[in-house]
């Protein structure tokens, strides 16, 4: 596929021209090398590696250095989409010049071109100053997985009136402080179709309806490689069983002598 590398300012331009923003999450170089093979804009390493790749329960064990080694991974892979570091938890909620250095370290040592960063109005300060350094930022309203102990679980946000509220001001204070696009997760798809109809940067959706000016999944759980994904997954594949099988035939080759072949000793 003949493609040019995405920019940060290629965001704006896609919601400018209707044009839909697709993106994946990725944690590794053959993964990422696939995606951008098919043609995804844009490459998320997101803290949802620690469940996905290392198997926690939640975000929060995730840490700086697990997210600039699976990042720089993902840059090697990735041709022509755009690398997004998320911020792992305690990384830029301690101080804007300790959330400044960790994702300057993000783009430095990673190879991202962008940070993303969970909350709307309480993160203000540090994406202000993110804007001001050149680190490019993303936000994240609605689930926020790194607060999963605060809100008790990952149920859809902004039902409620005043909270939905809440969500349209964060969003609006994002792209005034100089974010270049929001993700939204898990938001009635009325909300999220008028939060993007109210600012000028791309919302990017996660279980947050058709009226977003992108989408985003995580890998895994559109692939099927998982036994259980959520509600708003739709699974392009079911490759977990296809994986299993393939691995059950390996296993049973080996045991029984057909693999590996021998070869003729002349
Ligand atoms: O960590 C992640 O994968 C994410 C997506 C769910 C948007 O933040």
């Amino acid at each position: 596929m003949d493609r040019t590398k995405i920019l940060v300012p290629d965001f704006i331009k896609k919601k400018q021209s209707s044009e839909k923003i697709v993106m994946l999450t990725a944690f590794d170089a053959t993964i990422a090398r696939l995606l951008d093979q098919a043609g995804i804009d844009a490459l998320l390493v997101g803290d949802s590696l620690g469940m996905v790749a290392l198997g926690h329960e939640t975000t929060l064990p995730v840490t700086m250095e697990e997210m600039i080694h699976y990042t720089l991974a993902v840059s090697r892979g990735a041709q022509h989409a755009l690398v997004i570091a998320d911020m792992p938890f305690l990384s830029y909620q301690i101080g804007v010049d300790d959330a400044v250095k960790n994702a300057g370290l993000m783009l430095k040592h990673g190879g991202a071109s962008a940070v993303k960063i969970e909350g709307g109005r309480s993160v203000i300060e540090v994406v202000t100053r993110f804007v001001e350094v050149g680190i490019p930022v993303m936000g994240h309203l609605g689930v926020l997985p790194q607060s999963v102990h605060k809100t008790g679980g990952y149920a859809k946000r902004g039902i409620i009136p005043e909270e939905a509220d809440q969500i349209m001001k964060d969003a609006m204070a994002l792209e005034e402080a100089g974010a270049f696009s929001i993700v939204l997760e898990a938001i009635p798809d009325g909300l999220a179709a008028a939060v993007t109809q109210e600012i000028k940067i791309p919302t990017i959706g996660i279980g947050a309806g058709p009226g977003c000016d992108g989408q985003v999944l995580v890998t895994s759980d559109m692939l099927g490689l998982l036994e259980r994904v959520p509600s708003f997954v739709k699974e392009y594949a079911r490759l977990g069983p296809e994986i299993v099988q393939a691995v059950q035939l390996y296993v049973d080759e080996v045991h029984i002598g057909v693999f590996p072949a021998a070869i003729d000793q002349k």
